[in-house]
């Protein structure tokens, strides 16, 4: 069977502004809840923060360079808010604009399109003050923002992304405080959600004033398995879904939420004003689909939130962050968008893994044969949800390079290509020579077994 991508399939890679820009406080960048939050000791592995990072904010043409020498045709990166509103609203610093400007001219001048996103959970810290996700102001402050950057870019930017992954910033953000801004309240976790899709909402209704082109909404989807056919199993698996997936696309898509989160939540599930799903259901573009892991799941009834328990399975490759290497749940999760949700555009925005690399490379090489076994197997797992029809229009591999993967520090590597914490030395790793294969025959290598020597 000819591996070969629909003509016009968009090859490219991902990043997050906190994750790679460092100089957290250049050119009169205000301060976000990440610059707080990774100062904070003990909240982040080895102490790590990202005041370095990868030093992208000055580094940017380099990178960009390397992007096009491997053959990127697209690259999603987040806009840092508080780099342009650094109050979160009101004054915007041209500075911050400035820099964002140069980088997209940067791409355009590389042939390489960028795909942007809003937010990438390094909200301003003016706005934690003022309570953040918990205050429904929120989704006026976003769209405020969001208009200020659609002003700046939109024309030269053609794919916008509102959010990323709004249920990581609930449930590590607010629920179990293992990511800024570190709360653990169950009450406050269904609040944020919400408001985060009413900001997603408002967002997307500026961009209908005066957008020229598209926009969606990135979500993380971890398809559930139950470990077995018993109705206790059956039904945490649902309840796993209807919160981890459902909770944030019925919202986006179908207006309403999951019976199951009242369930789930119990009285920490507020009465939401109907007409809020107005706001939260507008007509998009795109789905972007960040995909890594699935989970098997079985009831257990110590687990106080979702009465559910991930099932380890014994044989599979685990990656650095406990993540299951499993390559079908990428094709299955895209037919069940589908099938739940209609024939939508899809993008894969995120989808890659974290493997125990060297720390520095060698005579120019960095071998990670494991990472290039899951780009491979994910990939000929995306085309076979293509071939069964899912629109689905591009891949951005995560993560361009290696990165602060949050609290877990810079040990946890993604990238295709190494970076070199001390030097900021790039080296493309044999993951991006395969990918660059890839893109250059447009899936067609696929077939064959990836020269991993
Ligand atoms: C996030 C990335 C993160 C990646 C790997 C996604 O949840 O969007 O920022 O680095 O997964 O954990």
């Amino acid at each position: 069977m000819s591996r070969r991508f629909p003509k016009g399939f968009l090859w490219g890679c991902a990043t997050a502004a906190y994750q790679i820009e460092g100089a957290p406080a250049a050119d009169g960048k205000g301060p976000s809840i990440w610059d707080r939050y990774a100062h904070i000791p003990g909240m982040m592995a080895n102490s790590d923060t990202g005041d370095m990072a990868c030093d992208h904010y000055h580094l940017f043409r380099e990178d960009i360079a390397l992007m096009q020498q491997l053959g990127m045709q697209a690259y999603r990166f987040s806009l840092s808010w508080a780099r342009i509103l650094p109050e979160g609203t009101g004054r915007i610093n041209a500075a911050g604009l400035q820099f964002y400007s140069d980088l997209i001219d940067e791409l355009l001048a590389h042939g390489i399109e960028p795909m942007v996103t809003l937010f990438h959970w390094d909200l301003p810290a003016a706005l934690d003050d003022r309570g953040g996700w918990l205050n429904r102001d929120s989704a006026d402050w976003f769209a405020e923002y969001a208009r200020v950057a659609f002003g700046a870019f939109d024309g030269r930017v053609k794919k916008w992304i509102t959010i990323n992954e709004p249920w990581v910033v609930s449930d590590g953000g607010y629920l179990r405080g293992t990511i800024a801004p570190g709360h653990r309240n169950r009450f406050e976790a269904p609040i944020a959600s919400h408001n985060l899709m009413r900001a997603h909402g408002a967002a997307v209704k500026a961009y209908r004033e005066t957008g020229r082109h598209e926009i969606g909404l990135a979500v993380n989807i971890e398809p559930k398995y139950a470990a077995s056919a018993t109705p206790e199993d059956m039904a945490a698996t649902h309840r796993a879904s209807a919160y981890m997936n459902e909770q944030y696309l019925d919202s986006a898509l179908l207006g309403r939420y999951p019976p199951a989160l009242r369930e789930i939540f119990g009285p920490a599930w507020p009465d939401w004003p109907e007409t809020d799903f107005d706001l939260i259901r507008q007509p998009l573009d795109f789905i972007g689909i960040n995909y890594y892991t699935r989970a098997v799941v079985r009831h257990d009834a110590a687990d106080d939130l979702l009465k559910a328990a991930a099932v380890r399975q014994p044989g599979a490759l685990y990656t650095e962050t406990n993540w299951e290497v499993f390559p079908q749940g990428l094709a299955d999760t895209l037919l069940w968008v589908r099938q739940r949700y209609g024939d939508i555009s899809l993008y894969i925005t995120e989808n890659g893994a974290a493997f125990p690399d060297p720390p520095t490379a060698t005579h120019g090489q960095v071998h990670d044969p494991h990472r290039v076994d899951y780009l491979h197997t994910h990939l000929l797992a995306l085309h076979e949800a293509i071939a069964k029809g899912v629109d689905v229009r591009g891949y951005m591999a995560w993560s361009f390079m290696d990165n602060l993967e949050w609290s877990l520090g810079y040990a946890k590597r993604f990238g295709l290509v190494h970076v070199n914490f001390e030097t900021q030395a790039r080296t493309p790793k044999d993951s991006a020579r395969f990918y660059s294969q890839v893109i250059a025959s447009h899936g067609e290598c696929l077939g064959e077994s990836p020269d991993t020597t």
